[in-house]
């Protein structure tokens, strides 16, 4: 069924069947993108369960999310990891695509960290880029596909969010060192989100350049609006699997090129991230 709001009771009957399969409580709760689902094998996992066995959790039906939640240590912090993600052009409600988030929440997650494979728009980008998401532009929010539409949850956060200190500046700054320390050249930027599921024409991508964004997806500002709503810290990096294509400039982007991306992108992500989790 398409849950257009969420309501208590279905963050609720999610949270309760996860509390019967595993007892840790998560700090960290991370979302891994479009072919990036390997960083979840290195977690000393208590427990992994498919997201079908999990009460309203969205299924992933895309090709490089494998579709389950592995909750266990890495680096010694308690985290709760969701190997693929559901997204708004699959068909589900915005509701839906953040549930997780709420769920993780529930579960204890203080902080978010969430990866994406995103087009480059910014012309100093290369693929094989990780950029560090400074800000976001909430393009399919403007538009009024917001998460937050309907009753608001007043346990979690207010009816107007603070979306102005999105991402974190500690959790950025230390991002960079890290990924200074293990040697991989990171970029700061803009994210926009747009519902996807074609990728842009060159006029898209000359409007999306124009309004300040550096990178382009179709995930992860759902995901954020949810989790600042509910007060959580939030760390995004997008993995740059391609870069923008203008006109003449040959063949845009693949879905085939994006997983490929995602091979050489997967340990450097890996590498920040555990970097991070050993630092907080
Ligand atoms: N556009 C939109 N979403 C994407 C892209 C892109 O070029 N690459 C990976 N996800």
């Amino acid at each position: 069924m398409k849950e257009e709001f969420l309501t208590n009771e279905i963050i609720q009957s999610a949270t309760d069947a996860l509390r019967r399969r595993f007892s840790l409580s998560p700090r960290v709760g991370i979302i891994l993108g479009s072919g990036l689902s390997a960083v979840a094998e290195v977690v000393q996992a208590e427990a992994v369960i498919p997201y079908p066995e999990i009460p309203h959790f969205p299924h992933s039906t895309v090709e490089g999310h494998m579709g389950r939640l592995v909750v266990g240590h890495l680096e010694g912090q308690p985290v709760m990891v969701m190997q693929g993600r559901a997204h708004y052009y699959e068909g589900y409600s915005m509701a839906q695509v953040t549930l997780p988030v709420r769920v993780m929440q529930m579960m204890g997650a203080e902080i978010l960290i969430v990866t994406n494979a995103a087009g480059g728009l910014n012309p100093a980008f290369h693929p094989g880029d990780v950029m560090i998401i400074r800000d976001h532009i909430n393009l399919i929010g403007m538009a009024g596909l917001s998460p937050l539409r309907g009753p608001n949850l007043d346990r979690f956060g207010p009816r107007f969010p603070d979306m102005s200190a999105a991402y974190d500046r500690e959790l950025r700054a230390l991002a960079r060192w890290v990924a200074m320390e293990v040697n991989i050249p990171v970029r700061e930027g803009v994210y926009i989100c747009l519902a996807g599921p074609s990728f842009e024409t060159p006029a898209d991508i000359r409007f999306l350049r124009m309004i300040g964004a550096d990178a382009v997806g179709m995930s992860t500002v759902p995901e954020v609006t949810v989790a600042r709503h509910g007060g959580m810290r939030v760390l995004g990096l997008s993995g740059i699997s391609n870069v923008a294509i203008l006109e003449g400039e040959g063949p845009g982007p693949s879905h085939e090129e994006v997983l490929a991306a995602g091979r050489v992108l997967a340990p450097r992500l890996e590498a920040i991230i555990r970097g991070v989790l050993r630092q907080l």
